[in-house]
């Protein structure tokens, strides 16, 4: 039978006891991790989320009536111990913070009995994911998802703090809002007071932090939960959250300094890693360019090299076809991977394929100097030796082409590549953190699925002001006043500049294919707002999943959520989302579907 907690009182978590304190008598709390009856004496391991403290039951000292509930003991259960502090006698274990300590048992308390779990409450479990998550509390149980959010909740209270330090006032927006579809697709909810109604829940508190610094606050910041209906990957959910931020009286220059030294704050406060200050900047074109990625991962060289000039007279038909119809021939050199056998080659190729290229040409430098190429025969030896300056080869490495019309394609088959080969020499090291900004951002994206130019961020965004003058000319070429915070290839953040002059902002209407009336009917609350006094503003969110599973050293935002949901947008444990009942679609006013071909 479960006991209770009268007259009980936790003096302490389990590695908060240490051998200062011997001869001391403490009450701790928690469950078993483990319990060996040696006969006679029993060891448990008594887990909280601090970690682990053996405890020692000996008949002699607890009694027989103790002694008996000890003997009971199996994994999971809550009990309550007193006992006093003692050095070890046996062993030290160096593994465990308390590893030179135990508690000398005098009573225990069982609080609560349990089942055997479906899989071992453990750091490192190989236990499947879909286990885990459909048994979540459970996994929540576990140290390293208990370090986790350990570590997630003190990055949000050094960002308050700082925050609140740099005169910034938290205010909550509204979750249920009306719907805007620019960007990722919105979660709806439907209204009961207005039949054929829906709220969309904010993909960001964009519009209202931008409303706050209309309404004078100048310096806001919230700690919020954004969703998006968008196909989820290891670092995207469903539902996430950003430290959103909004400044006024600013300009670029403000929102990064005060970034870097929260970031500088965060790193050294919640994980003692120094960031050197300023961070590095690079302009998107650059990032592009050299990294074939808007979101470059600088632990690592490998950078793209352009060898379309090297190669515009060649006869090869793919780099030369390429060329003429406008695109590029580029390439990176695999360091010292010269000897990868053919088997392997061919799976890079499928991997470039995989992202819509049509092949991938490659040039091996061997020990004696000569090349073992895939398109040697259209190509002079010169060309080759040209090739292999360019590409600044030498012997024993590998150097992989690709080339297309497209040269964004090419960029990013490359950027792709890059990384996978990174990954398959093991060069991405989870200690090391390189962060960069990136910067001059086109403004606009040419959509083809829509056939019109689509914001690259969002329609608030200002553009630069020295290509102001080309809007009407050549709107693709308009760079915006738009910065990403990059994080060894991961954007964790992202803002910009927003368009506070109305002619600006119509012009941007205009181009982004807004009649002046849509535009009023989605944005208008803003717009209006705007005609009352607007302070030049600017401002960044981040993705405080993707920084605090950097910070984790992680793989996947799942491991820093305490109830994340699959990729399939479901919860395994709630199971989540689910049928309703017909009243309640009824007083929605909403009929399904389904419902209505069946009773056909
Ligand atoms: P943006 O859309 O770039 O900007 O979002 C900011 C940051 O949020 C993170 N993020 C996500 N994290 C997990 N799951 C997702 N589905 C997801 N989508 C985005 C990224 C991203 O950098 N209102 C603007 C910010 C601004 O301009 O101030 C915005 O939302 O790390
Ligand atoms: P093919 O003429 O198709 O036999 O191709 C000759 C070589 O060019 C092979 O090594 C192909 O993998 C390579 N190749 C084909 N398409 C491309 C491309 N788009 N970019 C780079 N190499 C390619």
């Amino acid at each position: 039978m479960a006991e209770s907690m009268k007259g009980l009182k936790r003096t302490h978590r389990c590695t908060e006891v240490d051998n200062t304190m011997t001869g001391n008598t403490v009450t701790v709390m928690g469950w078993v991790q483990k319990s060996r009856n040696k006969g006679g004496i029993i060891f448990v391991d008594l887990r909280d989320r601090s970690g682990l403290l053996q405890i020692i039951f000996e008949e002699a000292n607890v009694g027989e009536e103790a002694y008996k509930k000890a003997e009971k003991l199996r994994s999971e259960f809550v009990i309550a111990v007193t006992g006093k502090v003692a050095l070890r006698e046996g062993g030290i274990n160096p593994n465990l913070k308390t590893g030179d300590i135990e508690i000398i048992a005098e009573n225990i308390r069982i609080l609560s009995e349990a089942e055997t779990p479906p899989f071992p409450i453990e750091e490192n479990s190989k236990t499947k994911e879909e286990l885990r998550l459909k048994y979540r509390y459970l996994d929540l149980r576990r140290p390293d998802l208990q370090r986790n959010l350990m570590l997630r909740s003190k990055v949000a209270n050094i960002t308050r703090q700082f925050l609140a330090d740099e005169g910034f006032m938290e205010i909550e927006t509204p979750i249920l809002n009306k719907s805007t579809p620019e960007g990722a697709r919105d979660y709806l909810v439907p209204s009961r007071v207005h039949p054929g109604s829906f709220y969309a829940l904010p993909q960001s508190p964009q519009i209202f932090k931008q409303l706050l610094m209309c309404s004078g606050y100048d310096r806001y910041f919230q700690i919020a939960k954004c969703f998006r209906d968008e196909d989820l990957r290891a670092d995207r959910q469903p539902e996430f959250t950003q430290i959103d931020m909004e400044l006024s009286f600013v300009d670029i220059e403000d929102v990064i300094d005060v970034n870097e030294r929260l970031l500088a704050r965060l790193f050294k406060e919640a994980i003692g890693v120094e960031v050197s200050l300023p961070i590095q900047r690079m302009t998107w074109k650059e990032a592009m360019e050299r990294f074939g990625s808007d979101k470059p991962d600088l632990r690592f060289g490998m950078e793209l090299k352009n060898i379309t000039d090297v190669v515009k007279d060649c006869d090869f038909v793919v780099f030369k076809g390429a060329i003429d119809e406008g695109g590029s021939v580029r390439g990176i050199n695999a360091e010292g991977m010269g000897s990868m056998p053919r088997k392997k080659i061919d799976a890079l190729t499928d991997f470039v394929k995989g992202y819509g290229l049509k092949g991938l040409a490659y040039l091996a430098i061997n020990e004696d100097g000569t090349y073992k190429c895939s398109f040697a025969k259209f190509m002079k030896q010169e060309e080759l030796d040209k090739i292999v300056e360019r590409m600044e080869g030498k012997k024993g490495d590998l150097l992989l082409f690709a080339a297309d019309k497209k040269t964004k394609l090419v960029l990013d088959v490359l950027g792709a590549l890059r990384l996978h080969l990174a990954e398959m020499q093991g060069l991405l090291n989870k200690d090391e953190y390189r962060f960069v900004w990136i910067t001059e951002f086109p403004l606009l994206e040419w959509s083809d699925e829509e056939g019109r130019f689509t914001a690259m961020h969002h329609p608030f965004t200002m553009p630069m002001e020295e290509d102001l003058e080309l809007i009407d000319t050549d709107p693709g070429a308009v760079r915006a006043k738009a910065y990403d915070i990059v994080l060894n290839g991961n954007e964790i953040g992202g803002g910009s500049v927003r368009i506070h002059q109305d002619d600006i902002q119509e012009k941007m209407f205009e181009i982004l294919g807004f009649t002046q009336e849509r535009a009023y009917e989605q944005f208008g609350f803003l717009l209006n707002a705007f005609k009352y006094g607007v302070p030049p503003h600017a401002g960044l969110a981040y993705g405080m999943d993707r920084l605090v599973m950097l910070m984790c050293k992680e793989d996947s935002i799942r491991d820093v959520i305490a109830f994340p949901k699959m990729k399939d947008a479901s919860c395994l444990m709630s199971e989540a989302p689910g049928r309703v009942e017909k009243k309640q679609l009824d007083e929605l006013g909403i009929q399904l579907k389904e419902a209505e071909d069946s009773e056909e």
